[in-house]
């Protein structure tokens, strides 16, 4: 079977909007109800845990309620004719539910949590026991604290991501705001001319990027479209 075209898809926030998930900077995102520095970074864990734990405890909640929309099952669906990548700086498993086989998160994952000294030490939780609490310790008896990418801390698959989108064939973003680097600056490292597209019902600007094909729509609408842009592609390609 000849190689399929590699398509490689960076998702954020916007992409879970349609499966009840809060994004961060809409009108009344997450950020608009919480002090995000005190809840998701470096410096806020060190000094109140307890209340960094409570708000990824809450994000747990809400994810148990979520399923995964048209948008991640379409993205599942291009396995068929695709080598599919997605780099997601979501913290939510419903790429994973949708039934995605390559993900790789960015901003780490809320069903994880890892030991504060090792952080190879990873365990998953199970959805009966989704609290953690600064006095959480592992099977291995360290204390644990939230599988999370906080602000301030470094992005340890940034590289691994660089390499998987200069292989693209095709490069996908979906509903992102592109604020935060260096996800946001992945775009940077297509190879020239190949497709761009970018899925947002309010896309940021791509001044930088003339050539990139904005779909203005929310991800379940724009995946339908890219869909059938795509099959378009495969066909051409057959030949
Ligand atoms: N379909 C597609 N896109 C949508 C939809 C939808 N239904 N609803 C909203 N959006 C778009 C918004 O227009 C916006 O561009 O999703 C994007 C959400 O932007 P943010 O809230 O900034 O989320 P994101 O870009 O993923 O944030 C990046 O910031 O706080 C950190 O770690 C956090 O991973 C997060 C990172």
């Amino acid at each position: 079977m000849k190689n399929k075209p590699i398509l490689v898809i960076s998702t954020g926030a916007g992409i879970s909007a349609e499966s009840g998930i809060t994004t961060f900077r809409d009108a009344g995102g997450l950020w608009e109800n919480y002090p995000v520095m005190q809840v998701a970074s470096a410096q806020g864990f060190a000094q109140n845990p307890e209340l960094v734990h409570n708000f990824y405890n809450k994000r747990r909640k809400e994810l148990l309620k979520a399923e995964p929309n048209g948008a991640h099952k379409a993205l599942a669906e291009l396995e068929k004719d695709f080598d599919v990548y997605v780099i997601t700086q979501n913290v939510d498993d419903l790429h994973e539910r949708a039934g995605s086989k390559n993900v790789l998160h960015l901003h780490g994952e809320l069903m994880k949590i890892r030991s504060v000294s090792n952080p190879d030490y990873i365990e998953t939780l199970d959805t009966d026991h989704l609290e953690t609490t600064p006095a959480t310790r592992g099977r291995n008896g360290d204390p644990m604290r939230p599988h999370i990418v906080f602000f301030q801390e470094p992005v340890p698959n940034i590289e691994k991501a660089v390499e998987i989108v200069m292989s693209a064939d095709i490069f996908v973003v979906i509903g992102t705001s592109l604020a935060v680097y260096p996800a946001a600056g992945l775009i940077e490292y297509t190879r020239p001319g190949i497709p761009v597209f970018y899925i947002d019902p309010n896309p940021a600007s791509t001044a930088g990027h003339p050539d990139v094909t904005v779909i203005r729509k929310k991800a379940t609408e724009g995946m339908r479209d890219l869909t059938e842009i795509l099959h378009a592609y495969v066909e051409k390609h057959k030949k």
